[in-house]
């Protein structure tokens, strides 16, 4: 978390779909068979491309509109060429020497509209594991788990690793609405005008024992309000020690900042999963820059978001 991130030690692999599922309207889920996948913690991301460029003739022969459907397409390589784009790993299964990672992700654009089209069995590149992991920090026996969207996947894998560090996690999860939630419900939340209770209703963190309190901006499933709103309600009927009790958060950056300046508030101790575009995702290319709080000549610096990140504590970030 420091100036000096710990270099982490990646490969780039051929890694074949062994899952691949709908979770909701716009989310999927894709497990990839990565051999020989190095030591990785929550927070960690991979890069995702295809192995092949595309030839003209395949451009040639995508329709437009079968990527992201249930159209049944022949491609293995996507319409145009693209760099790159990093994934959160979302679960990590290990059976001797092969290494099964979870990538969920939205369709919004070329990469997930060609990754919406690979079929069991096709191999991609994987370029990873990349970055920092979020800190498990073991004085803190409380957790909240405060995300949205896209930035589930990289909670859903730390409630595991927090419950089996002995620390007591609840999971707040937005959505605009209740289908664009990437989780599967067991059962009705709890009624939660004031988002009081957790409860295991989503199937996937109940695996990791990790209740949770589900959010709808239009009040289709549980609270009715933003994430943010749902939290500090949470917060106000029931009595926390903010100095027991860590924070960590990853969705859109608007939800994040919210997160933090009432982390901020009300002292608590706080981190985030930034996201930025990342080109080459090793520290290469410069094209991730966060702006970080500095105790230098100026009161601010550049970090990386590959290599320093994407896991900052919430106070060194300054907002844009
Ligand atoms: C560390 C890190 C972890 C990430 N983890 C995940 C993850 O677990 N799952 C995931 O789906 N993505 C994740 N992303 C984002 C991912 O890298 C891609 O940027 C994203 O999926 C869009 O790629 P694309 O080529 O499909 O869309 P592009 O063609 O690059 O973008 C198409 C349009 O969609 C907009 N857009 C981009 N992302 C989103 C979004 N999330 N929601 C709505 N609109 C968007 C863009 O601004 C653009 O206007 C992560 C990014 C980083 C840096
Ligand atoms: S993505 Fe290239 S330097 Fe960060």
């Amino acid at each position: 978390m420091s100036g000096q991130p710990k270099p982490s030690t990646f490969q780039l692999t051929s890694a074949a779909v062994t899952n691949h599922q709908r979770i909701c309207r716009e989310h999927y889920r894709l497990t990839l068979n990565c051999p020989d996948f190095g030591d990785a913690r929550p927070g960690q991301f991979v890069q995702l491309s295809p192995e092949t460029i595309p030839q003209l003739d395949d451009c040639d022969r995508h329709t437009g509109d079968g990527y992201g459907s249930d159209q049944e397409t022949s491609l293995s390589t996507p319409a145009l060429p693209f760099l790159p784009r990093a994934f959160s790993i979302g679960g990590l299964r290990r059976r001797g020497a092969n290494c099964e990672i979870d990538v969920i992700y939205r369709v919004v654009g070329v990469a997930t509209e060609w990754m919406a089209t690979l079929r069991l069995g096709q191999h991609i590149s994987v370029l990873g594991p990349l970055g920092q992991a979020f800190p498990i920090i073991q004085e803190k026996p409380k957790a909240f788990l405060v995300g949205g969207g896209v930035g589930i996947p990289p909670l859903l894998w730390l409630a595991e690793a927090l419950t089996n560090a002995g620390i007591a996690a609840t999971a707040l999860i937005g959505s605009t609405t209740k289908e664009l939630l990437p989780l599967e419900h067991a059962g009705n939340p709890a009624p939660c005008e004031q988002a009081a209770e957790a409860r295991l209703t989503s199937t996937e963190f109940a695996q990791a024992n990790t209740p949770v309190i589900i959010s709808t901006d239009d009040g289709s499933f549980g609270f009715k309000g933003n994430v943010v709103e749902a939290f500090q309600a949470h917060t106000r009927v029931n009595s926390i020690d903010q100095s027991r009790t860590v924070v960590y958060t990853c969705g859109p950056e608007r939800m994040m900042q919210g997160v933090s300046e009432f982390c901020a508030q009300s002292n608590y101790e706080c981190y985030i999963c930034m996201e930025r575009s990342m080109a080459c995702g090793v520290g290469t290319c410069q094209s991730c820059v966060v702006t970080l709080r500095s105790q230098g000549p100026r009161n601010w610096r550049y970090a990386l978001c590959c290599t320093e990140g994407p896991i900052f504590a919430s106070s060194q970030i300054i907002w844009e």
